[in-house]
Formats: structure tokens, sequence, C-alpha cells
């Protein structure tokens, strides 16, 4: 039995689920004849309560980064997941996150180990719903012609609440207790952790090295409750939306901002708290992509699924040369 090593960075809503669900993987690593033995798991607060697998290490420090073979990181935040992911990469081992931000915002850094295979990161966008893993491989084949979705879980959720006669602060405060929501919940609401998903798409589809600061941002903050009622009133919805679109000049305007869409449009039926993408390619047609954006559970799964890839031997999440 070969024994991979498993470092952690994060226990929260995320980082619970992928230690449980790892445990109740075991069977299927077994199987591949691997054993995951977690080496410690790194939070702020060791006080704190958690649901974790029975005799999990759980620390305050990450000397244990020195004997994993893989880490996973689900702590959130830029510079200091960079600071201790920093050194690790360096010396060639790989890294599976869910943390759009840090892969939207610090890509200057981070890209080379992405064309290396090194980053796995289905989870950053959508959540356990994929649409890294189809981009990133078989829609290569296929000319890029454009997108829209609907990339925020808590947004979508907010706006949907919103429809049904809930206030906007109490909306965030619910979405924030089933968290989905960032910290800052502005993130979310200001609609930054959109941007930084379509700036993780766009390099699948448009440009290897999309920048961040290329997305037109607009957030859902000014959504009033009279507009999305004379949306519904018109048979139409107010949702986030996302979009890649050609410019006309043989580049992409990026965008994100809130639109309302005919009731019936695929990004209005995934569901409240669902992410949805519609992608347009030359040669594969329109796809629809609709399912769990946000929750811990949700993204734990893609995250797992990105270490049984790892343990299988495909390498991460390859960006356009
Ligand atoms: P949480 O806030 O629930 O968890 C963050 C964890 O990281 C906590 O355990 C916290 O420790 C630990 N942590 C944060 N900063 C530090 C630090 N400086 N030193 C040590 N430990 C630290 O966040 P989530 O689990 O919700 O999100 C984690 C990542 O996953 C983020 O990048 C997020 O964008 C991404 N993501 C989240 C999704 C979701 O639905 N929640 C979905 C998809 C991606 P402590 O517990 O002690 O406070
Ligand atoms: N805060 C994010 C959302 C989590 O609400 O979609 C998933 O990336």
């Amino acid at each position: 039995m070969r024994t991979v090593t498993v470092g952690v960075l994060g226990s929260g809503t995320v980082g619970q689920n992928v230690l449980n669900l790892i445990e109740r993987r075991r069977p299927v690593f077994a199987d591949m004849g691997v054993n995951i033995e977690i080496a410690g798991v790194l939070v702020r607060d060791l006080n704190k309560p958690r649901d974790l697998p029975a005799g999990t290490r759980v620390t305050g420090g990450c000397d244990f980064l020195q004997e994993c073979e893989v880490v996973v990181e689900c702590m959130g935040g830029i510079e200091r997941p960079l600071e201790l992911l920093r050194p690790y990469l360096r010396s060639g081992r790989p890294v599976i996150t869910a943390n759009k931000a840090l892969l939207a915002e610090r890509w200057d850094e981070l890209r080379e180990y992405a064309l290396n295979g090194k980053l796995y990161y289905e989870a950053s966008v959508m959540a356990g719903t994929p649409v890294i893993g189809p981009m990133s491989t078989v829609l290569r084949a296929s000319t890029f012609q454009g997108l829209q979705a609907v990339l925020n879980g808590t947004c979508n959720f907010i706006l949907t609440q919103m429809e049904a006669g809930k206030a906007y602060a109490d909306a965030l405060a619910e979405a924030q207790a089933l968290g989905y929501a960032e910290d800052p919940p502005t993130l979310d609401v200001g609609g930054f952790d959109t941007a930084h998903k379509l700036t993780v798409l766009a390099r699948f589809c448009a440009d290897g090295d999309f920048p961040y600061s290329a997305v037109q941002v607009t957030g859902i903050e000014g959504v009033t409750q009279a507009e999305i009622a004379a949306a519904r009133a018109a048979g139409e919805r107010v949702k986030l939306v996302a979009e890649l679109a050609p410019d006309g000049q043989g580049s992409w305007n990026a965008t994100v901002a809130p639109k309302r869409l005919p009731a019936d449009h695929a990004l209005c039926t995934a569901g409240a708290s669902r992410n949805a993408m519609v992608y347009e390619g030359e040669e594969s047609g329109q796809l629809i992509f609709a399912g769990g954006g946000a929750g811990g559970m949700v993204t734990a799964s893609a995250m797992v699924g990105d270490l049984l890839d790892y343990v299988l031997g495909f390498p991460g999440h390859v960006p356009l040369h």
C-alpha cells in the first residue's frame, strides 16, 4: 500500500467536509492501493469546535507541510495562503485549492505551476459542478464563442429570497449561516467573487493570461426590491450574470453585472443557490452546466475528486498556453 501524505490548510465550511469526505472514501483510495495520511490541519482558533474524523491533528503551526506530498488549501484569503504555499510549490509538489481569489489575483506567481499541472482547482468555480475539467480537456477542440454564467451562490440565494419578499440584509445573513458567503461577504455582493471565477474560466477559453483587472464589475448591492418585482411582473428575473463575449476586435469583453433575464432562461431555472453556465462553442454547440455552486460538501466533492485525479496520475488543470 502506498501512503500519500496530505496537509490541509483551513478547517472551516469546506475544510471539515474535505476531511470527512476523505475519511468516507478511504475504501476507494484503498482499492487504488493508496492510504491517505492526514499530516496536519492548519487553523487559527484551536478552541473552536469542529466536526472532524477522530484523531485528526489540528494545529496552529504548519511544520507538517514539510512532510506532505499534497496540500489541500481551503483557508481563503490571498497573501497568507500564498506565503505558505510559495516554498511548497517551489519544491515541485502539487496543491489542490478552491481559492478563486488567489488564482485570479496572483496568477503572476501561480501560472507556471498551473502550466506544469501542479495546481488542481475544479472547486474554485461552481464548486462541485464540473466546468474547469471539461474546459481544460475536451472543450479545447471547439472554437470558443462566448459564455454567460451565474457563478455566485450567495448572490443567487439573496436575489431569489428578495423575490419572495425577504429583505436584502436578512437574505445575506441566511446565506452566511448556510456557509455560502465569503469572508468578507463584500466579495460576493460586490460581484468580485464572480469576477474572480470568470477570470479563472477565461484562462481556459479566451486567453491563458486573462487578467482579473480586465473584468468590469457591478455587484448586487444597488438592486432594489422594486426592480426585482418589476422584472417578475414582466416574466423576468434579476440575476448576477458573468459574461465573456467577443469584443469585435479579436479580444474579449468580460463583465459581471445584475441583469434581467427571461424566467425560462437556463441561468434562471438552475435553482436558488445553484450555479449555471451556458457555454457556446462553434463545434461543440451550446452546452449548459448547472448544479451546486456553494456549500461545504458540494465543494469538498470537487476537491476530493481532484485528490483522486492526483493519485491516479492525472495532471492538474492546465490553462491555455
Ligand atoms: P471558512 O472561513 O469557513 O474557513 C476558513 C478556514 O481557514 C478556517 O478553519 C480558519 O481557521 C482557517 N484560516 C483562515 N485564515 C487562517 C490563517 N491566517 N491561519 C490559519 N488558519 C486560517 O471558509 P470556507 O471554508 O467557506 O472557504 C475556504 C475557501 O474555499 C475559500 O477560498 C473560499 O473562497 C473557497 N470556497 C468556499 C465555498 C463555500 O461554499 N464556502 C465554495 C467554493 C470555494 P479557524 O476555523 O480557526 O477560524
Ligand atoms: N461565496 C461563494 C458563493 C462560495 O457564494 O458562490 C462558492 O465559491
